[in-house]
């Protein structure tokens, strides 16, 4: 088991390059389904997270070029319609295959993704919207059965927002027997990056990046490039180390226009940003304040950015309260600060941080992606010396941050 070993105190200073965002590139790997031609991608993260989908969809006969940033998928021999538990219980997005096997092929069968650790995570949406496009669907023994000789299009309602949901069927609705509607869709820009590559395949989608997408199905997509847009939430993740360790970064290769509310948090934590085409620098020449925080769907505060936000609160001044509205168990990275020395009162899914002069470094345990960044982040400013295990989940969703956070000036390094 790796560890993170990190000596916090310092500032962070200089440039960091942002990576292609894992939200974006999973789906749109999903997507290589959906033709027999080939799907050229760039800007390709090196995660963990999209290697084993790139395995997944391998076994499943889909052929891959692989040269560092870069993939290139080609379909036409794909021959197994099948996404094993054994690889939906690691990586719960390889549900995103449902859509795409069921659209071309007519047949799927998927394992029922087991729960995580942040909260149940049903799948009961996609399934519905499949259903609703005329496929049947059994579950039998964990696996989702689906069949279909041609889906149909529907109008279909989410009544909770999901992001994978409305990505599964968009791309279901894109080889459909007619007008597909998603209302109440997730407007998250990954679900845009999408769309975007399905419409330079020949996909006839409009309305992405609203509350109302609507998919007019055609016989078949041809094969595209597509550049994996850069990752909001490794932005912020930077942003927000920074705005509480202190110091002053650039971020390069990286989007503010999608990282609005983040953005505005840390002006009102009293960090001073500056952003330009492609670029994001960042100030912070004092403490931060605290700032409060409230999950909810894209443009809202995104629920990957809580954990982070709340290590800066547990350092900063004052008191601030962190919501989560989104999933029902993500709060586990609050034991694992408190044993840091930082001051938090949970109620239900209501965080209150008050912010405390300094943490002291100790050994922590990373529970899920997002928490171990925000215990990163703990590290970075904690006097002493912090030991973070179970940094598998760290990279499941961040390419490189040692290294990329070492030379921005941090004293950390990973433990064999
Ligand atoms: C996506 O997960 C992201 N993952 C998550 O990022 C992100 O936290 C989440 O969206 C919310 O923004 C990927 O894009 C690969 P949802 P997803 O379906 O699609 C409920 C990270 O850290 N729901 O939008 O699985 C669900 O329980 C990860 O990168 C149903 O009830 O999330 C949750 O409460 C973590 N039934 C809410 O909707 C369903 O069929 C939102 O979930 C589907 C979802």
């Amino acid at each position: 088991m790796q560890k993170l070993a990190i000596v916090g105190g310092t500032s962070l200073r200089g440039e960091v390059q942002i990576s292609g965002a894992k939200n974006a590139a999973l789906p749109i790997m999903c997507a290589s389904l959906l033709t027999a031609e080939s799907l050229h991608l760039t800007n390709v993260p090196d995660l963990h997270d999209v290697a084993t989908m790139r395995k997944l969809l391998q076994q499943m006969g889909m052929s891959a070029q692989i040269t560092p940033g870069e993939v290139v998928f080609s379909g036409d021999r794909v021959d197994t319609l099948e996404a094993p538990y054994d690889m939906v219980k690691t990586m719960r997005a390889a549900i995103l295959v449902l859509g795409p096997l069921v659209s071309r092929f007519g047949e799927a069968m998927v394992s029922l993704p087991g729960g995580c650790a942040i909260g149940s995570r049903p799948v009961d949406l996609h399934i519905k919207g499949l259903q609703a496009m005329g496929a049947e669907i059994s579950i039998e023994h964990g696996y989702i059965h689906a069949r279909a000789a041609r889906l149909k299009g529907a109008r279909i309602f989410f009544d909770i927002v999901s992001v994978t949901g409305t990505e599964n069927l968009m791309m279901a609705a894109a080889l459909a027997d007619g007008v597909t509607v998603l209302e109440n869709a997730a407007r998250e820009p990954e679900v845009v990056d999408l769309a975007d590559c399905l419409r330079a395949m020949g996909a006839k989608i409009s309305g992405d990046g609203t509350d109302t997408i609507t998919i007019a199905g055609v016989d078949r997509l041809h094969g595209a490039s597509h550049r994996i847009m850069p990752d909001r939430i490794e932005s912020g993740t930077f942003l927000v180390a920074a705005a509480a360790a202190g110091g002053e970064i650039v971020l390069r290769d990286c989007r503010a226009d999608i990282l609005e509310t983040v953005l505005e948090k840390l002006g009102e934590a009293g960090a001073r940003i500056v952003s330009e085409p492609g670029t994001i620098q960042i100030a912070m020449p004092h403490r931060p304040r605290s700032v409060n925080v409230r999950t909810a769907p894209h443009p809202a505060f995104p629920t990957d950015m809580q954990a982070q936000f709340m290590a800066m609160n547990c350092i900063a001044e004052g008191s601030a309260m962190v919501v989560e509205t989104i999933f029902e168990n993500r709060f586990m990275h609050v034991q694992e600060l408190r044993r840091l020395g930082a001051r938090i009162d949970v109620e239900g899914n209501t965080a209150v941080v008050h912010g405390v002069e300094k943490l002291e470094g100790a050994s922590v345990m990373a529970t899920d992606l997002r928490a171990s960044a925000c215990l990163v982040i703990a590290g970075l400013v904690a006097q002493g010396e912090t030991v973070i295990d179970r940094i598998y989940h760290l990279d499941r969703g961040y390419s490189h941050i040692e290294s990329k956070l070492s030379q921005l000036g941090a004293n950390i390094r990973r433990l064999k």
